[in-house]
């Protein structure tokens, strides 16, 4: 074949030497816009995976390239003063100059042509007479820009600014360096990539860039700031740009997320960059240039196949691992773009939170990188948990929690589930046993189901409620198992239906309209919840006063049947939640309109609550935290205003679901997919959390807990089908100070024999 390959980077390089080793007979040309020896950027760092697909792919220059690397384990974090040292991190890393120069003479040596000072136009007729032209024109691609809709490109301009420069200062640890100034944060990625030489990038948000001036400086004048600033980390060295072609500000760049829908058009194929990138703080970009200029290659080469089916397996494998990445290079991004809502963490907190932001590094990963060291971490936690009385090295999901007066043993909770099983409202033998078994099943804290004010105000006729003597007797049962056989504490949830009330149980199909029997329902406004539903009343004073005072007289049945807690549920859609979402909520009165106004009947209720419950017990609210409806809807930013507002009427923790409070809807689901909601409340706000949505694992638990990102975690499905989900994590933890009901204590001391065995067969067969 006869190929021009746009760009010399890596991904132009080394998919050229990956053609040629393949098939020497290929005609390869490279042109690249720069001379020799010029490019932008310091150093790159690598994985160890990378390292053995490049070894494999090509022994001689890998040889070469591995040769060269500068390795190093820390992680050092320098933060208000103290600098935070983790170890076991294992990064390898190279010039970027140098691994072109690897690769360019790799190329040469196996019969490429390539052309220097040679720029490139699209629209250029020469690119016909060749078979193929790979556009390895980097993030700025003129060869995909010139054809966007064939591409498909989605490019998202992100809001910090940064500049890649380089020093004569050699780290011996990745380093971190965050400092404050009048004008905000910033901070810098700086890491050794030859035995002279680091790469030292530096980052702001965009406001502090302008407000520290940047803006307006030369380049000279703006290294010369960052000189001053980092002058502590430089030890006099000095800070150079090799990007003399960027004039002034224009150094300082925003990251540029670019996703490709289609990778090839015509006979021209994208390439590492040009297809796709990933923020450079998970510094992975040259790995995946590399990786599919491998994959490229192999389908090209591969007999029997057709261009046509080449080119779909090369972007259904590449773009699978790039998603991975891009996943991940997005909490990355993310958690730079709002570091000031960490600022107020303490260091050791700060750098767990540093280090676990792209939820790719976990809590048990972590261990595996550096025990001591997460040991310190976890001492930290159980000090700050028990006010001083523990600071043992133990996993934070079993760390206890105070709110109010009420201690909760430990951090994980049995989320509210309707269990769509009661006759009238009263709880029976079914949740005598569901409760109880998830009570001794050794979680902290376990909620009820969404159990109803009064009977119109039940999704199905199938929930629990609370609104006559009975329910309390019933519940009263519940409550004094789970408090003489476990240490678990039990909360009440409180919720009415509104507008989605009046349909069948669960597993008779969500949100459907009964089949005879409906009753009325009333909601803020007449807006059905599907075509299907009824239009509900909207409610006027007089409904509101009524309302409000059963949510009341629940509390105070809550009070006569022992529960230590009451939930608010004021999320899903449900009649508070309707009031809250601009969706549902269409009224012109005092409680329709502004955020403000959405929020005071809610507001009303929950103090109302708040008065009859009494002081040193406390009391949450469910909400949620986004209506997955963009700017139409709740955004996680109104969120933080919401979780504010509860806190003000005496809310002492903010259970943070999202959606379900409309019928289009557009959730993003993912591993622990509403903890960004959590988080964000948590910490601009300031207020405790728990997080819920697809937490299943008790790394994952552990993960959020010693991240700051929520001060509860609940579980719902996983409950459902694992009652003992706190005491198999126990076992799994190896951490025996669990509250085990005695009649089990064997079976726990068995699982956890099991568990260890295995996990020391596995490791063995790891070695
Ligand atoms: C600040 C920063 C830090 C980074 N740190 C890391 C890291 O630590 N590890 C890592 O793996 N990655 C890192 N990256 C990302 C990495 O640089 C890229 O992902 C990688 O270079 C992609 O390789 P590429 O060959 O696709 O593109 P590039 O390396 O950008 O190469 C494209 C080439 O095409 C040439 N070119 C462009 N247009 C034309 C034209 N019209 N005609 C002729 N030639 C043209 C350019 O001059 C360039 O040489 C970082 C990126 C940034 C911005
Ligand atoms: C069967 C079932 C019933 C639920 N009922 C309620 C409920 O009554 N009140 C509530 O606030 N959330 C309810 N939820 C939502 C859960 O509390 C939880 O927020 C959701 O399932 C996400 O958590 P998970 O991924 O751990 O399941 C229910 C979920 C399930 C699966």
């Amino acid at each position: 074949m006869k190929i021009a390959c746009v760009g010399g980077g890596p991904a132009g390089l080394y998919f050229a030497i990956s053609m040629k080793l393949r098939d020497p007979a290929h005609e390869i040309e490279i042109f690249e816009r720069n001379a020799p020896g010029v490019t932008f950027g310091w150093g790159v760092v690598f994985s160890d995976l990378t390292v053995d697909n490049i070894t494999r792919n090509d022994p001689v220059s890998a040889e070469v390239i591995t040769r060269e690397f500068a390795h190093w384990d820390d992680i050092d974090v320098h933060f208000r003063g103290e600098t935070i040292t983790s170890g076991g991190h294992g990064f390898i890393g190279i010039g970027r100059k140098r691994l072109l120069e690897i690769l360019q003479n790799r190329a040469r040596e196996l019969g490429v042509v390539l052309h220097f000072d040679a720029e490139c136009d699209p629209a250029d007729p020469k690119w016909r007479d060749y078979d193929l032209v790979i556009a390895s024109d980097g993030i700025n691609s003129r060869f995909r820009d010139s054809q966007p809709e064939a591409f498909g490109t989605d490019v998202d301009v992100r809001g910090n600014r940064f500049v890649w420069l380089g020093t004569s200062k050699v780290f011996d640890a990745f380093t971190f360096a965050f400092e404050e100034t009048e004008h905000g944060w910033l901070w810098a990625h700086a890491y050794r990539f030859a035995p002279d030489c680091s790469t030292f990038i530096v980052e702001c948000s965009e406001q502090t860039w302008h407000e520290f001036g940047f803006d307006r400086m030369s380049q000279d004048e703006g290294i010369a700031a960052c000189e001053k600033l980092f002058a502590k980390y430089l030890d006099g060295h000095r800070l150079q740009s090799n990007a003399s072609h960027l004039v002034g500000s224009a150094a300082w760049l925003n990251f540029r997320r670019i996703k490709c829908e289609r990778w090839s058009s015509g006979n021209v194929i994208l390439l590492g960059d040009a297809a796709h990138t990933a923020h450079f703080s998970i510094g992975s970009g040259t790995k995946l240039a590399l990786e599919d200029a491998i994959k490229l290659a192999d389908v090209l080469n591969r007999k029997g196949l057709s261009l046509e089916a080449a080119l779909n397996e090369y972007q259904a494998e590449r773009s699978l691992e790039v998603l991975k990445l891009q996943n991940s290079a997005r909490n990355s991004t993310e958690w730079f773009e709002t570091l000031e809502r960490y600022t107020h963490f303490e260091p050791l907190q700060f750098a767990y939170s540093l280090l676990t932001r792209s939820q790719r590094i976990s809590h048990e990963n972590l261990r595996l990188r550096d025990r001591e060291w997460l040991e310190t971490v976890e001492r930290w936690f159980w000090k700050r948990a028990t006010e001083g009385r523990s600071n043992k090295s133990a996993p934070p999901m079993f760390a206890p929690l105070k709110l109010r007066e009420m201690e909760v043993e430990n951090r994980v909770t049995v989320s509210p589930m309707a269990m769509y099983s009661a006759v009238e409202g009263t709880p029976n033998d079914f949740h005598f046993v569901h409760y109880g078994e998830r009570a001794i099943g050794g979680a902290g804290l376990l909620f009820t189901e969404m159990t109803c004010v009064s009977p119109e105000g039940r999704i199905s006729p199938g929930c629990t409620g609370m609104w006559n003597a009975d329910h309390v007797t019933a519940w009263k049962r519940i409550v004094d198992f789970v408090h003489a056989n476990s240490k678990a504490k039990i909360c009440l949830q409180l919720g009415h239906s509104g507008g989605k009330g009046s349909t069948k149980l669960g597993w008779e199909g969500n949100d459907v309209p009964l089949d005879d029997g409906n009753w009325p329902v009333m909601a803020a406004s007449d807006v059905p919840w599907s075509p299907a539903n009824q239009v509900p009343a909207p409610m006027n004073r007089a409904d509101m006063d009524k309302v409000r005072d059963e949510f009341v007289t629940a509390v105070r049945m809550g009070i006569e049947a022992g529960f230590d807690m009451i939930e608010l549920h004021a999320a899903h859609g449900y009649l508070l939640s309707g009031f809250i979402t601009p969706l549902q909520n269409k009224r012109t009165d005092d409680y329709g309109g502004s955020l403000e106004n959405r929020l005071r009947y809610p507001l009303e209720v929950f103090a109302a609550m708040r008065a009859a419950w009494p002081s040193d017990r406390p009391m949450s609210v469910r909400i949620s935290a986004t209506d997955w409806a963009g700017e139409d809807g709740i955004t996680p930013e109104e969120a933080v205003t919401i979780g504010e507002a509860f806190a003000r009427e005496g809310a002492d923790l903010i259970d943070v679901s999202a959606g379900q409070t409309w019928g289009g809807q557009q959730p993003v689901y993912g591993r622990m997919f509403q903890t960004p909601f959590s988080d964000r409340i948590r910490n601009e706000g300031r207020l405790a959390t728990m997080a819920v949505g697809n937490i299943y694992e008790p790394d994952h638990a552990n993960s959020i807990l010693a991240a700051g990102r929520a001060d509860l975690v609940a579980l719902a499905r996983p409950h459902l089908v694992d009652p003992f989900w706190t005491l198999r994590a126990a076992a799994q933890l190896d951490y025996r100070d669990v509250a085990v009901p005695p009649q089990y204590l064997n079976g726990m001391s068995q699982l956890a024999r099991n568990l260890k065995r295995e996990a020391e067969m596995a490791a063995a067969l790891r070695v």
